[in-house]
């Protein structure tokens, strides 16, 4: 049997959206055609700046929403072909934790009813039953016995990812999609809740899909990293890879900007430079390259395409070429 929990096939999602005095219809390209593959047990981690689609692809993933072309695939069965029946036990198997852990509860109801819920929905399980499982997913998250009874607001921001985590595990999902958990909590609690996410995946096999805006995060949980921009992939490949030598100059300055936790490796703090622009009116040709310290002619023309580069897959018309830091591009440049 094989391992592999999620295929995505060039997925893309388009949304027909009104805009301007006389509602002109337009088109916003939110996810431009992705292609990955998630095995039992691992984590993709999805990284990339507010926009590229990263929500965008949680909702086709967890099946909230279907995808406008391409395909998904769930233990090797195409979504689209499932019927009623096939998709609610599909969506069982898929859970989502996402950012807000303050908006993400019911505040009126008790942990205990909120962690045993889905439960109380899906199976035929009696009250003394469903408790019992949603004590043992509590302790399974790190919460004490003694929080069962209390309300959400009872907990801070890290104690409620916990109880998000474990509503979201008590149906035993294969896959767990984390829209940003971590990005709303202070860093001393980040690490705490990436580690138990670790313990967890561990312990029950779990797959995640990892969203994160930080690649000082991602570092920390991904077996394999998808570096998105304006709705593709710009690079992909294992953590190793993307980590120690990047290729994309996209990927380069984004760790470029991020602080490293190693303090003889301290990294400049170099934001990428320029806007992203908007999926509505994508540049023509390569979509970075308004921002690329390294665009040359054929960028403003032709669009790359993923290829294999240096063990990773990478889409750059110069991604074979070994050009310099983007921090000295950016300095030769002015
Ligand atoms: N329902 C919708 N209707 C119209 N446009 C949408 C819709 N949902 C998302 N978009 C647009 O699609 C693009 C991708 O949005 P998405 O929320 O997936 O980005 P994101 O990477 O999750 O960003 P963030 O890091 O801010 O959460 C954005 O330009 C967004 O405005
Ligand atoms: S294709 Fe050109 S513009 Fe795009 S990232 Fe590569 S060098 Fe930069
Ligand atoms: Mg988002």
């Amino acid at each position: 049997m094989s391992d592999l929990v999620l295929e995505a096939r060039d997925l893309t999602r388009h949304y027909e959206i009104k805009r301007g005095l006389f509602g002109e219809k337009a088109t916003v390209r939110a996810l431009a055609g992705v292609s990955f593959a998630l095995e039992r047990g691992k984590t993709l981690a999805v990284v990339g700046e507010s926009g590229c689609g990263k929500s965008t692809l949680a909702r086709l993933v967890t099946m909230i929403e279907p995808p406008t072309a391409g395909e998904l695939l769930l233990d090797g069965k195409p979504v689209a072909n499932a019927t009623r029946q096939e998709l609610k036990q599909l969506r069982l198997g898929v859970q989502i934790v996402f950012q807000d852990p303050y908006g993400s509860l019911n505040p009126r109801r008790k942990v205990s009813s909120i962690i045993g819920e889905p439960l109380a929905i899906n199976t035929g399980l009696s009250r003394a039953e469903r408790d019992e499982q949603a004590r043992a997913m509590m302790a399974k998250v790190g919460l004490r016995p003694e929080h069962f009874g209390r309300y959400p607001h009872m907990f801070s921001g890290g104690q409620r990812q916990r109880i998000a985590i474990a509503r979201a595990l008590v149906m035993n999902p294969k896959l767990l999609v984390a829209d940003e958990p971590v990005s709303a909590l202070d860093v001393s609690v980040q690490g705490k809740l990436l580690n138990l996410l670790l313990d967890l995946q561990d312990e029950l096999k779990l797959a995640y899909l990892f969203i994160s805006h930080d690649l000082s995060v991602v570092r920390h949980i991904a077996s394999r990293v998808m570096v998105m921009y304006l709705g593709r992939a710009v690079e992909q490949g294992t953590r190793d890879a993307i980590f120690s030598a990047p290729r994309h100059p996209y990927t380069r300055a984004l760790l470029a900007s991020t602080p490293s936790t190693d303090p003889s490796h301290q990294r400049q703090r170099l934001p990428v430079q320029g806007e992203l622009p908007s999926p509505l009116n994508p540049p023509p040709g390569c979509a970075f390259h308004r921002r690329c310290p390294f665009a040359i002619d054929i960028c403003k023309l032709e669009r790359p395409e993923l290829r294999e580069v240096e063990g990773r897959f990478v889409a750059c018309h110069r991604a074979h070429e070994d050009l310099p830091a983007p921090t000295e591009a950016r300095v030769a440049a002015a």
